[in-house]
């Protein structure tokens, strides 16, 4: 489990270290992800740090976008972006809200740190009947040596980052460490297993990155 202090210490440089590495392609990414998502009354993104995506969404479709982190420096970088969004401090396993409240659950680059079946399962009582789920995040190449060059790659930029901006060389190598926590097809046969509808994946970044969108099977 990640140390909390990780993200309050980098929350500042969090969204240019993000660009930064995804030669500024992840917000585009991001909007893709969100782009099927049907417009709706509230959307609620776990783990949405700086609030990349509350951006991706924007403020058009929905009334109401909640973002859910247990940190509050990220809570409030994501605050000074995305004023018209509400937030709430609280861990994802353990959320204060009612079930069946929501048209949307999103999370970006939260399942390394929380395991896809218990963000499925919170989703899946969040959401009214028909919600839309996208989990969205990173996981290896395929092949030795393309998965050898991308860690490479991610030790590489995180070391000098961390040093460029913290003085730190380990201050973003979370990052890397947590790399390919969650794989998609993992995360599709998950929620096909436990009975959600039309799961569809898509990737971007030359595969590396990939997201999820599955509507949930209406109760009877
Ligand atoms: C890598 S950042 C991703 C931020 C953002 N979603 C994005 O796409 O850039 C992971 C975020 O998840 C939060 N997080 C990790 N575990 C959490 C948990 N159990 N409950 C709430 N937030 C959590 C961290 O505080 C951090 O802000």
């Amino acid at each position: 489990m990640i140390d909390d202090e990780v993200f309050a210490r980098i929350s500042k440089r969090y969204d240019l270290v993000r660009a930064l590495i995804s030669f500024g392609r992840d917000n585009s990414c991001k909007r893709k992800a969100v782009a099927s998502l049907p417009p709706g009354r509230r959307l609620l993104d776990l783990g949405t740090g700086t609030g990349g995506m509350l951006s991706a969404v924007g403020r058009g479709s929905f009334v109401l976008r909640v973002g859910v982190d247990r940190e509050i420096r990220m809570l409030l970088e994501s605050r000074s972006l995305n004023r018209n969004a509400s937030y709430v401090l609280a861990d994802v396993t353990q959320l204060p809200f009612r079930s069946a409240v929501f048209d949307a659950v999103t999370a970006a680059y939260l399942l390394r740190y929380v395991d896809h079946y218990r963000v499925a399962d919170q989703a899946m009582s969040l959401l009214k009947p028909s919600g839309t789920i996208v989990l969205y995040d990173l996981e290896a190449p395929t092949g030795r040596l393309p998965k050898m060059l991308c860690r490479f790659y991610l030790v590489v930029m995180t070391t000098l980052y961390g040093l460029l901006f913290h003085g730190s060389a380990t201050a973003y190598w979370h990052l890397w460490q947590t790399f390919g926590g969650a794989a998609a097809d993992d995360v599709v046969a998950t929620l096909r297993r436990v009975g959600w509808s039309d799961v569809a994946r898509d990737r971007g970044i030359g595969g590396v990155i990939w997201w999820v969108v599955a509507r949930l099977a209406a109760r009877a």
